[in-house]
Order: structure tokens, then C-alpha cells, then sequence
């Protein structure tokens, strides 16, 4: 695997060696204290490069003879709004994409005219790491020539600051952030072949290392329970389905958790309902709701979280085969509502249906929160730039819509409602897990979840369109994004963690 940068923080002594990191203001104003040769250079790559300072933009040079350094990166912060955390996490995967080849590095916040407190520092730390991330287990030769080479890069990274303790203690949680939100975009680049659901599984058991409490159903307990919808979903496939829960007891004894719901069907087929050829690769990230419940949950345990959380994934493979659901079945899910499957291609609900159903029997939580790569529909509506927000709740959808805008993981609040909920009524059982052809594909699939939440607090957020393939930004360059673990981990720590 690449190396991850080393990232760490000191008080501002100037190098005498590797890259230098300049943060630069309107106009390109550069902060006081740089060494008279370094400044000079800065400044003249900036006007030879009508550098205005602008967020983000960069302009670089090589370091005069005399400094020791290599090079010098002059990156802008200036615009019309002071940065925000997402911009402190685009302005460290800025600077990480500027350092291909480097090993030694130092950010220069001193005297900036946007010098950040510790807690932005420490993002920046986030957004680099972030930033390297890079999927190329199965690359017997690493990168290609003028790809960012991370592969045998060993980079040290000091971000001097003026109170290098609190930024070491602010990054300290964002760093666990950070393994969770790369466990999560692993699950999901993972090929179907190799993440089975069993392996899945055994890879969330490890996770008890971490102080996570884990628990595995397998099918036989799952058919003592009655989750008929999630079992059928997966009579096609060699590899058994497992249900994982995951807790973290960070929170006071005996209060209500939080929850967390995943949609893990590892490999999407189809079913009977077989899909079209093209683009059926992509149905390995059909468990990217999962990932994100893990990787959050990774998080939570690696910063000690002061909550009661519960994350709980259905796994399951939806295969062709002879053994295979037909369109036309009928199963009982186990709430006791029937469920007439008339495309097999709408197996998230199934499977989610039962996962909601036990997760708010069985924990009584405040709020479940699922995610699903649920429906194509949704990114006819959105695009990759929104996940689809749906709630009972107008508290909790609020939250939600408000961790999307501070960590840049948008979600877009879509309706719910009685006329919606008309489109899903049986004709042969109590509901159908369709709705009437295309019309409100996204609305009709959260209809059919809403009927297996039982009034509990509750949001699905459907991510088809934001857990994989979203285009690449400063801080995401990987197929998989990990879309999810950092707003939820805003809105634990935001608003149900004890401080
Ligand atoms: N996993 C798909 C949804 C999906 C599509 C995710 C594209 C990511 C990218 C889901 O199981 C599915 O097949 N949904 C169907 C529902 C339909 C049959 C009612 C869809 O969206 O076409
Ligand atoms: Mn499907
Ligand atoms: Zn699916």
C-alpha cells in the first residue's frame, strides 16, 4: 500500500531544507518573517504567475541557493468568505497534490493573513491525508509517469503553527476521522470477488481491536428472527448474508444510542431482474451505505467518542442463479408486514426493511440514520453533488443538512408523504417493493423504508450518486469517496455527544 504522509506540528522555526509552504493572502500578500532570498523569489513567481491569492490557486518556484530549500509552494486563501472547515480540508489537499516527490515539508502559517487556529491546522492535517489516500492494492506497478507517486513516498509533513499543542490534540481525533472515512472508501473499491460477504463480515469482527463491541448474525439466526425480506434478497448467492452490529459504549450507562443503519449488498446483479451490461462493475460499491456505517463507526471508537452508538449493516449479494427470488414472490418481512417483490433489482429496501425493523426493536435508539445506494433515481435528481435526504423529523433532517454544508458532504432534503406512500400499496400482499414505473423512483423507495421504522426519529440518506464516482476534488481523488463518515461524525459531535 502507498504511504500515508507523516503529518505533524511545531512551533514556527523556519527550514533549511524541502519544501516550503507559503499561505498567501489577498493580493498575494505574503506573511511577514520570511527570509529577505525566499520572499523575493515568492514573490516574484507570483507576479510572473499573476497570482492574486485566490482560494486554493497555487503558484511555485525553486528556492533560492542559499535558503537549503527545494522549492517553495505559495498557496492563496484570500476570497469573498473566510475559509470555512471544508476549505481547510481542500487547502491540505491542495498542498498534498503539490508535494508529489517531496519527503520533507514545512506549512508556513506564521503571519498569514488567514493564519489558522489549531482545530483548522489540524484539517489541513485531514485534507492531506485525505488527499494521498490512493486504492492500488491490486497495481503490481504503482503509478504511472506524472501520476501523483505516493507509492514509496515517505512524507513528513510539520505544519508550524503558533500553538503546536492544541493543533496536535484538535488533530488527534481528525486523524481517527480520517482512518475511518479510508476504511471506508476501501470497503467500497474493493471488487465484489474479494469482498464477499463473509469477508465482509470477518473484516468488521477485527474491527473489535478498535474497543467496538461486535455481534454477527448469520442466516440461521436470521431465520429464527423472521428478516424473510433481507434472506430472500440473497437466495441467489453462494456466500451466506450476515447482519453485523457494531457498539461503541463511549456515552453514559444506560442511555438511549444513536443508530446507524447500512445497506451492504456487495455485489448488485440485479437478480432475475437482471441489469443491463454496462456500468454493472460499478454494483461492487452497492454496499457503499455499509461502508459508510462502518467507517463512521471506526471513528467514533478511534476518537473515544462520548456516545452510545450502534451501527448495524445487512451484507448480502444479489446473484443470479436457479435459487434466485423470482419477480412475483411474496415474503414477510420481519415486522409481519408482506412484501410483494415484483423487481428483484429493488433489494436494498428488502434488506434494509429488516435491518431498520430489529435495529429499533431491539436498541430503542434516539434516531436511525440509514444509507443506501438505493436508487438510480436519485441521481437523475442530484447529481453526485447531493445525497438524498429523507426524514420524519424536521430536528434531525435540519442537523443533517447542516453537518452537509460544514463538511462539504451535501445532502438535499426530498419529500415524504401519504400520496407517495399510495404507490408502494400491494395488489397480492401489503406493499410492493416498487413504485409505479419511474415516476418518483427516490420518494417511493423511502416510502417503502418508512413503513419499517415504526415512528422512531429517523433519515435515510440515499447515496448512489455520492458514495461512488462523484468526480474528484481536492480532498477525494479515489473511485470510492467515503461519503457519509464525515457528516455523521458532525452530527454526533455536534449535537449528541457529551462534552
Ligand atoms: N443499487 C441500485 C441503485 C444504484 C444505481 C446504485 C446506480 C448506484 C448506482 C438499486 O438496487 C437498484 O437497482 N435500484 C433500482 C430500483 C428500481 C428497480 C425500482 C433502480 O434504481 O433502477
Ligand atoms: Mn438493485
Ligand atoms: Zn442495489
Amino acid at each position: 500500500m502507498s504511504h500515508l504522509p507523516t503529518i505533524q506540528f511545531a512551533a514556527p522555526q523556519f527550514p533549511a531544507s524541502g519544501v516550503l509552504v507559503v499561505l498567501a493572502g489577498k493580493d498575494g500578500a505574503l506573511p511577514a518573517g520570511l527570509p529577505d532570498g525566499v520572499r523575493g523569489a515568492a514573490e516574484r513567481a507570483g507576479s510572473l504567475g499573476k497570482f492574486k491569492g485566490k482560494g486554493l490557486s497555487t503558484v511555485e518556484t525553486i528556492a533560492p541557493a542559499e535558503s537549503g530549500l527545494d522549492r517553495i509552494v505559495v498557496v492563496g486563501t484570500a476570497g469573498e468568505e473566510p475559509f470555512g472547515e471544508e476549505d481547510w480540508l481542500k487547502l491540505g489537499g491542495t498542498i498534498q497534490a503539490k508535494l508529489a516527490g517531496a519527503s520533507v515539508a514545512t506549512i508556513w502559517t506564521e503571519g498569514a493573513a488567514a493564519a489558522p487556529q489549531a482545530r483548522e491546522a489540524a484539517t489541513i492535517g485531514l485534507g492531506i491525508l485525505l488527499r494521498a489516500y490512493k486504492f492500488d492494492r491490486y497495481k503490481s506497478k504503482k503509478a504511472k509517469d506524472g501520476e501523483e507517486d505516493t507509492a514509496d513516498q515517505t512524507l513528513t509533513v510539520t505544519i508550524a503553527v503558533a500553538e503546536p499543542d492544541a493543533a496536535r490534540a484538535a488533530f488527534e481525533p481528525l486523524d481517527a476521522l480520517g482512518e475511518g472515512v479510508r476504511l471506508a472508501r476501501d470497503l467500497v473499491n474493493e471488487p465484489a470477488n474479494i469482498l464477499t460477504t463473509t469477508d465482509y463480515a470477518a473484516r468488521i469482527e477485527a474491527l473489535s481491536s478498535t474497543g467496538l463491541e461486535i455481534e454477527i448474525l448469520d442466516e440461521n439466526r436470521m431465520r429464527e428472527l423472521k428478516m424473510f425480506a433481507l434472506l430472500g434478497v440473497s437466495l441467489g448467492s453462494p456466500t451466506p448474508p450476515r447482519l453485523c452490529i457494531m457498539r461503541w459504549n463511549g456515552g453514559a450507562e444506560g442511555e438511549a444510542p444513536v443508530a446507524f443503519v447500512g445497506k451492504g449488498v456487495v455485489f448488485d446483479t440485479g437478480g432475475v431482474s437482471i441489469k443491463p451490461a454496462a456500468g454493472m462493475d460499478e454494483m461492487k460499491g452497492d454496499m457503499g451505505g455499509s461502508a459508510a456505517v462502518v467507517g463512521l463507526m471506526r471513528a467514533l471508537a478511534g476518537r473515544q467518542a462520548k456516545v452510545n452508538a450502534i451501527g448495524v449493516v445487512g451484507l448480502v449479494e444479489n446473484a443470479v442463479d436457479g435459487m434466485a427470488q423470482r419477480p412475483g414472490d411474496i415474503v414477510t418481512a420481519m415486522s409481519g408486514t408482506t412484501i410483494e417483490v415484483l423487481n428483484t433489482d429493488a433489494e436494498g429496501r428488502l434488506v434494509l426493511a429488516d435491518a431498520l425493523w430489529y435495529t429499533q426493536e431491539r436498541f430503542k435508539p434516539r434516531f436511525m440514520v440509514n444509507l443506501a445506494t438505493l436508487t438510480g433515481a436519485i441521481i437523475v435528481a442530484l447529481g453526485n453533488q447531493h445525497a438524498g435526504l429523507f426524514s420524519n423529523n424536521d430536528e434531525l433532517a435540519n442537523r443533517l443538512l447542516a453537518a452537509g454544508l460544514a463538511t462539504g458532504e451535501k445532502v438535499w432534503r426530498m419529500p415524504l408523504g401519504k400520496d407517495y406512500d399510495k404507490m408502494i400499496e400491494g395488489k397480492f400482499a401489503d406493499i410492493k417493493n416498487v413504485g409505479n414505473g419511474r415516476s418518483a423512483g427516490s420518494i417511493t423507495a423511502a416510502q417503502f423504508l418508512q413503513r419499517f421504522v415504526n415512528d422512531v426519529p429517523w433519515a435515510h440518506l440515499d447515496v448512489a450518486g455520492t458514495a461512488m464516482g462523484s468526480p474528484s476534488n481536492e480532498y477525494n481523488q479515489s473511485w470510492a469517496s467515503g461519503f457519509g463518515v464525515r457528516l455523521l461524525n458532525k452530527l454526533v459531535e455536534e449535537h449528541y455527544e457529551a462534552r
